[in-house]
C-alpha cells in the first residue's frame, strides 16, 4: 500500500468505499419503502456500481429474480415481506427469510423486533436482513460492512440485534458565532464547526451529510447541534433561525438522526421580551409552549431541548427561588404535546469556592442538588449526568447520582472530545474507560436485591456524549481519535461489547486491505493508550493538574488556589482529597453499599482512585506494594516510555497505511512525546520537591 493516499479531500473515516466491497459485489434486493429504505437502496446502488454487483429493484419482469438466479442478499423491513417481495427474493432466500422473520417475531417473553432492531440470517448462500422498520434496516446494512463474513461462506443462525438504549446522542459544543475565548467549537480540537461558519449556518452542509452517514453507521440517532453554553447568537436558533435548523434536520433525517437544540433558560427574556423566566409564571409557560409549537412546525421530528441551567454562569430557575425540577418540567410540558424530551444537565456546582474551605466539595454537588428531586420530574425529562462527579477527568469514580434516582430517567454523559485526555494531540482510546463506567455495578456484583445492576441499565434516558469532530479533513484532528467517536456509538448500542473488539472493528473498516501485522500494530498503539495517558498525567484519580483555561499540559497547582473546586491538597506530608464520612467531606456516603464502604476504607479503596477519596502520606503503601510517592515516579516514567514505544511502533507502519494518515499521526506522536516528557518531569519534580523523598530508582528528577 506504499504511497497511497486516502484519495479524497475529506478522509472517509470508517466508511471508505472499500468497506462496501463485499456487499457491492452481490446481487442485492431491497424491499420496503420510506426515506430510510431509500437511503439503503442508494447505498447499495452506489456500492454495486463500484464493485460489480447489482441492485435488484423488483422492476425486471416484475421481480428481481432473473431466471433461476435470485438475490444473494435480501434487505427489507419486516412489514414489506409479502408474497411479491418473497417471489422477488427467489426460492434460495426462503430458508434465511423464514428464519429471520421467526426470530424477528415475538415468542415467549420476547417482544417483536422494535423499529431500530434487525435480524441477520444466512442460509443456502443467501443473507437476509430484516429490519424492524427503516432504522433497523439501515443499521442492519451497516452491520454487514462491519462483519462482511455475514455475506460469504456457510450458513449462520439468525442473530437478533437491538439497541440497549433508545437515545444515543452526540452533543455538539459548536457556537454559531466564534466565541472570543472558546472559539467556534468549545473544547473543539478539530478545526471549525461543520455546521456553522462565523455567525451563520453554513450554506453548504455537505460535510454535515457525510457526518450523519458516519454516525448512522455507528448507531447514533440524536444530535444536539449547538453548545450547552448558549450565548446571544446561538439563543436565536430557537426562534428566527428555525429555517436554518430545519435545513440541518433535513441533512440528518435520511440517516435516522433527530436534531435537538441547546436552549437558554432565560429565552423568554432574551428572545421573548418578557421580564422573567420564572418557571411558575404563566406568561413564561405560554412563551415556551409557543416556542415549542413553532419548532415542531419547522421540524416535525425535532428531538427536544438540552439545558445547562444554574451552572457555570448559565441562567436557571434558582434566580426565582425554584429548583431544577421546576425548571425542567417547564420545558418538558412545552415539548410533551409534540413528543419531545428535555435533557436537563446535572452538571451543577459552586464555581466560586474558596480553596481554604474544606467542607465544600464539588464532587458532592450533583447529588446534593438532584437526588432530593427524584420523582419530581415529568416523564419526558432526562437528567443528563456526567459519568464522574467532577468533570471528565482521565480517572474518576462513577457518579453516585446514577444510583440515587430510581424514579427519574437518567442519561450518562461522556466526553468524546478529549478536553482532559490529550486534546486530540495525544492518542487516547477511551473505549476501555467508557466500558468500565457502563459496566460498573453500584450495588456490587452479588446476587441480592439491586446487586448486578450496571450503570448502563440505570441509564434509562440513554447515553449522550460531547462530539469530537470539526471541519478538519480527518474529522477529529488526530486520525486515531475517530475511533472514540465510533466506539461511543457502538457502546451506546451495546454496552457489553468488548472495547478492544470495537477497536478492531474500527481498524478493519478504516484501514481496508491492511494485513494482520498492520492491524495488530495499530491496535497495539491504541488499545492501552488511555492507561498510558493516565500514567503520565494526574495520579490516582486526583485530577485537574492541567493549565487553567485551555486545560492542555501539566500545571500541578494551576487550579489549586482557584474558585473552581478542583483541589489536590498536596503539602509536604501528603496528597489527595479526604472525601470520607469519618474525617472528610462525606462524599463516600453518596454511594450505596458496598462502594460507600470500599471507598471509605483506606485499606480497600482501589489504588487508581486513592487520591480521589483519601488524603494520604507519601509513604502510604498501595495494594500494589509500592508507596504513593514511588508510584507517582514509576507511572510517570513508565507512561513516557510507553509513548516512546507507541511512536516506534507507529514508525513501522510507514508505507503500509495511507501516507496522509501516517504523517498526521506521526506528527501528533511527536507532540505527545514532548508533552508526556513535560508531564513526567513537572509531576515528578513537583512531588519530589514537596515530599523530599528521592526516587528509589535514582532516575533524573529535577
Ligand atoms: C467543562 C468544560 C466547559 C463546559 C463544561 C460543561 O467544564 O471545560 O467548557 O462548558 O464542562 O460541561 O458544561
Amino acid at each position: 500500500m506504499s504511497g497511497i493516499s486516502s484519495g479524497v479531500d475529506i478522509h472517509p473515516a470508517w466508511l471508505p468505499s472499500e468497506a462496501f466491497g463485499v456487499l457491492g459485489s452481490k446481487r442485492t434486493l431491497v424491499v420496503g419503502s420510506g426515506v430510510l429504505v431509500e437511503t439503503v437502496r442508494d447505498e447499495v446502488r452506489g456500492a454495486s456500481s463500484s464493485y460489480g454487483g447489482r441492485l435488484l429493484d423488483g422492476d425486471d419482469d416484475g421481480s428481481g429474480h432473473d431466471g433461476d438466479h435470485g438475490a444473494d442478499v435480501v434487505l427489507g423491513t419486516g412489514a414489506a415481506f409479502g408474497d411479491d417481495a418473497r417471489a422477488a427474493a427467489g426460492p434460495e432466500a426462503k430458508a434465511a427469510l423464514d428464519e429471520a422473520m421467526a426470530v424477528a417475531g415475538s415468542a415467549g417473553d420476547r417482544e417483536p423486533l422494535g423499529r431500530e432492531g434487525f435480524v441477520v440470517a444466512r442460509r443456502a448462500g443467501v443473507t437476509v436482513v430484516v429490519g424492524g422498520d427503516g432504522p433497523g434496516l439501515l443499521y442492519g446494512m451497516f452491520h454487514l460492512l462491519r462483519f462482511p463474513e455475514l455475506l460469504t461462506g456457510p450458513g449462520r443462525p439468525a442473530e437478533r440485534h437491538e439497541p440497549a438504549h433508545d437515545l444515543r446522542m452526540l452533543d455538539h459544543w459548536d457556537n454559531v458565532a466564534v466565541h472570543p475565548v472558546m472559539g467556534q467549537v468549545e473544547r473543539g480540537y478539530a478545526g471549525g464547526s461543520i455546521f456553522y461558519d462565523d455567525g451563520e449556518v453554513r450554506a453548504d452542509l455537505s460535510r454535515g451529510e457525510q457526518y450523519a452517514r458516519l454516525l448512522a453507521a455507528t448507531g447514533i440517532n440524536r444530535v444536539a447541534i449547538n453548545n450547552v453554553n448558549v450565548h446571544a447568537r446561538e439563543a436565536r436558533l430557537l426562534t428566527e433561525d428555525l429555517g436554518e435548523v430545519a435545513r440541518i434536520a433535513e441533512v440528518f433525517r435520511p440517516w435516522s438522526i433527530r436534531v435537538h437544540l441547546s436552549v437558554n433558560f432565560a429565552s423568554p427574556i432574551v428572545l421573548g421580551g418578557l421580564e422573567t423566566s420564572d418557571p411558575l409564571d404563566e406568561k413564561v409557560q405560554a412563551w415556551w409552549a409557543d416556542a415549542a409549537a413553532r419548532v415542531y412546525r419547522a421540524v416535525p421530528d425535532f428531538g427536544g431541548f438540552v439545558v445547562k441551567a444554574d451552572s457555570e454562569g448559565q441562567p436557571g430557575p434558582f434566580a426565582y427561588g425554584r429548583d431544577h425540577a421546576d425548571g425542567a418540567n417547564l420545558l418538558a410540558r412545552a415539548l410533551a404535546p409534540h413528543g419531545g424530551v428535555v435533557h436537563w444537565r446535572a452538571f451543577v456546582y459552586n464555581h466560586r469556592q474558596d480553596w481554604r474551605d474544606r467542607s465544600t466539595d464539588r464532587a458532592r454537588a450533583a447529588y446534593d442538588h438532584f437526588a432530593p428531586l427524584d420523582g419530581r420530574f415529568e416523564d419526558n425529562v432526562i437528567v443528563q449526568v456526567k459519568h464522574g462527579p467532577m468533570d471528565f477527568q482521565v480517572r474518576e469514580p462513577v457518579s453516585p447520582v446514577l444510583a440515587a434516582m430510581p424514579r427519574t430517567r437518567l442519561a450518562v454523559e461522556l466526553q468524546v472530545t478529549q478536553e482532559y485526555t490529550g486534546q486530540q494531540k495525544h492518542v487516547c482510546y477511551l473505549g476501555p474507560y467508557w466500558s468500565e463506567i457502563l459496566r460498573f455495578r453500584p450495588w456490587g456484583a452479588g446476587a441480592l436485591g439491586s446487586a448486578g445492576i450496571a450503570v448502563s441499565d440505570l441509564a434509562r434516558g440513554g447515553l449522550a456524549a460531547v462530539s469530537n469532530v470539526g471541519d478538519d479533513r480527518f474529522w477529529t484532528g488526530h486520525p486515531l481519535a475517530q475511533a472514540n467517536l465510533y466506539a461511543f456509538g457502538r457502546l451506546a448500542w451495546e454496552p457489553e461489547l468488548d472495547p478492544s473488539a470495537v477497536l478492531d472493528e474500527w481498524i478493519g473498516l478504516t484501514f481496508p486491505g491492511a494485513d494482520d501485522a498492520v492491524r495488530a500494530s495499530v491496535h497495539e498503539v491504541m488499545d492501552g493508550s488511555w492507561r498510558t495517558y493516565e500514567n503520565y498525567t494526574a495520579p490516582m484519580g486526583v485530577g485537574f493538574m492541567v493549565r487553567p483555561g485551555h486545560h492542555y499540559g501539566p500545571d500541578v497547582d494551576g487550579y489549586e488556589y482557584t474558585a473552581w473546586g478542583t483541589y489536590h491538597f498536596a503539602d509536604r506530608d501528603g496528597v489527595g482529597v479526604d472525601r470520607t464520612r469519618a474525617t472528610g467531606t462525606g462524599f463516600t456516603g453518596q454511594y450505596p453499599a458496598p462502594w460507600r464502604d470500599i471507598y471509605e476504607s483506606l485499606a480497600q479503596c482501589p489504588d487508581e482512585l486513592l487520591l480521589f477519596f483519601h488524603h494520604v502520606p507519601y509513604g502510604h503503601v498501595l495494594h500494589s506494594g509500592t508507596t504513593v510517592i514511588q508510584h507517582i515516579y514509576d507511572t510517570h516514567f513508565a507512561g513516557f516510555e510507553e509513548v516512546e514505544r507507541m511512536a516506534e511502533r507507529w514508525e513501522t507502519l510507514k508505507g503500509r497505511i495511507p501516507d496522509d494518515v501516517f504523517a498526521r499521526v506521526a506528527e501528533r506522536l511527536d507532540e505527545q512525546l514532548g508533552s508526556a516528557r513535560e508531564w513526567r518531569d513537572r509531576l515528578c519534580t513537583y512531588f519530589y520537591r514537596k515530599s523530599g523523598v528521592p526516587d528509589a530508582c535514582g532516575r533524573t528528577i529535577y
